[in-house]
């Protein structure tokens, strides 16, 4: 189990089973979580606690060692966190991490100058201590991540030097007697080349821990903290067909059984299929309590008419929540709401930026519900990224037909359907994009993040057969994203586009004309509307 220091301040309870613990002290660091994530996916258990928590919670954790994360502050600066007095008693393994290599230097008798240099982005890191089992199989010169002002400019004793840049003498440091190692850039980050090497190296080669922490453990605290929160209230979740949902509603059936009921809205805006994929998975394989509401003809409803994209997604939203109340209210003893909220959720909606930055598309979620409704919400997937939680789905027995399913807006395919949304136009989008996704995810090589058809508004003309013809256009999209905030336009082999191109002419009625969308994100966006 892993705890945020920004999120609460309630700390997890100590393991029942004693195991090999790591404990990351957060200063403020941006990337607590995914440094967590880096000692997840070597196999070790590790919690994130606070840097100022009261040293007994830290010492009944037992930890056999100790990351120290980045910050945000000066060490120099008045105020600043510092490390808990007893750490450097403690004897454990230390990896400092920039704020945390300037605190580890700087308790241990260093100097630090503040904002000598700003370094900030991508720096050829040149190994010095070449024997040094952190920097074991590190290539002599590679790239590293940097972000810092402050920099540590006289070794404590006992120190060496490691490693430097160009504007960093000291780029890392340590003491190979004490185990106190310190790195001013950030292996966590995927612009480190060596980064999770230099990180396993410190878990293993220094640190000593063995793999032994599996996704499975991850279930066994993570079932214990559900039935803690929930106590005896019934729970209710609200089921999209996406994977994040999917995976917290099993999870949390796990944890408490009957106790868990899922509404499943079909709004009559999903995929082909997929309303029947999502009740047979939940119903008849993990045998889970679920209402499936058909609610298509309110959707329907509701959109007639209703062209602006925006408008579309309100109103759809809108009724989301409504038709979900109406039927969690007919549950007695609920008190509690399940989300699949991921961690970078948790993230975006933190940044500074996001109060004052423009609104690009309003995202439809359940997030007014909790307050309406006064439910507590249960999150158990906040602290995972998304790979990780396509990994648990495995592991709870999810079909892959949900863990792998791609990422859909909420508005499902009203958004998608450009213009006015009706039956007949959605049933000849669904078709198309079956035909779309089949042929992609037969051929394509590597298979795109997101790909799917849109249905434009516009129609133009064609001859099939002998005759003229005057009817709608498909364009097909496919994006290669690593996060969905950026995307670049897959390159598909023209082979594969236009085999998509000939099966939805000739399979779909009404279709005459496709084309493909070769535009990035920015400045388009990934859904059309
Ligand atoms: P855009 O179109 O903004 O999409 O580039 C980025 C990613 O987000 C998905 N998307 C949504 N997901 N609710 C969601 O849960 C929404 O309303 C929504 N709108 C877009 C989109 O499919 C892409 O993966």
């Amino acid at each position: 189990m892993i705890f945020n220091v920004s999120e609460k301040r309630e700390l997890p309870p100590v393991q029942a089973v004693a195991q090999e613990t790591v404990i990351i002290l957060d200063f403020g660091a941006q990337y607590a979580q995914l440094i967590a994530r880096r000692v997840r996916e070597e196999h070790v258990y590790s919690e994130i606690l606070p840097f100022d928590v009261p040293w007994a919670d830290i010492a009944r954790r037992n930890p056999t060692a100790f990351i120290l994360t980045g910050g945000p502050q000066s060490v120099m600066a008045a105020g600043a966190p510092h490390l808990p007095p007893e750490l450097l008693a403690s004897g454990r393994p230390i990896l400092g991490i920039c704020y945390g290599m300037q605190e580890l230097a700087l308790a241990a008798g260093g100097t630090i100058v503040p904002g000598r240099i700003r370094e900030y982005g991508k720096a050829e890191l040149i190994i010095d201590a070449v024997h040094s089992p952190l920097f074991a199989e590190v290539p002599p010169r590679s790239q590293a991540w940097m972000s810092h002002g402050d920099t540590v400019t006289a070794l404590p004793h006992g120190f060496i030097k490691l490693a430097h840049t160009e504007n960093c003498d000291l780029a890392a440091i340590g003491d190979p007697q004490r185990q106190w190692y310190g790195v001013q850039f950030h292996p966590e980050v995927g612009h480190t080349d060596s980064g999770r090497l230099i990180l396993r190296n410190f878990l293993r080669k220094v640190a000593g821990l063995r793999r032994r922490w599996q996704m499975s453990s991850f279930i066994d605290s993570a079932i214990e903290r559900i039935r803690r929160e929930v106590g005896d209230a019934r729970t209710i979740c609200a089921l999209s067909g996406g994977v994040d949902s999917a995976v917290a509603a099993s999870l949390v059936a796990r944890a408490i059984g009957d106790k868990l009921t899922c509404v499943f809205v079909d709004h009559g805006l999903l995929r082909e299929h997929e309303a029947d994929e999502v009740i047979e998975a939940f119903r008849d394989v993990l045998h889970v309590d679920l209402i499936a509401v058909d609610a298509r003809e309110r959707f329907l409803d509701v959109l007639a008419g209703v062209v602006d994209p925006e408008a579309k997604r309100v109103a759809i939203g809108r009724e989301f929540i409504r038709v979900f109340e109406e039927h969690a209210k007919r549950l007695p003893g609920v008190e509690c709401l399940v989300q699949g909220t991921l961690y970078p959720d948790v993230i975006e909606s933190k940044t500074p930026h996001s109060a004052t930055g423009a609104k690009i598309k309003t995202h439809h979620n359940v997030g007014g519900l909790p307050e309406r409704m006064h439910l507590r919400l249960i999150e158990p997937l906040r602290l995972l990224f998304k790979d990780e939680v396509r990994a648990l789905g495995r592991e709870l027995g999810l079909p892959d037909s949900i863990v792998h399913r791609q990422p859909f807006p909420g508005p499902g395919l009203a958004v998608r359907v450009l213009g006015a949304v009706t039956q007949d136009r959605l049933a000849l989008l669904r078709r198309a994009d079956a035909i779309a996704r089949e042929e992609i995810a037969r051929s394509a090589s590597p298979l795109p993040w997101q790909f799917f058809a849109v249905l434009t508004p516009l129609q133009s003309v064609g001859v099939m057969g002998d005759g003229r013809t005057y009817a709608n256009l498909v364009a097909i999209r496919a994006v290669s994203s690593e996060d969905g905030m950026t995307a670049d336009w897959a390159r598909l082999p023209h082979e594969l586009l236009a085999r998509v191109s000939t099966r939805i002419v000739n399979e779909v009625a009404g279709v005459n004309r496709v084309v493909y969308d070769i535009t990035a994100k920015p400045p388009a966006t990934i859904e059309w509307e």
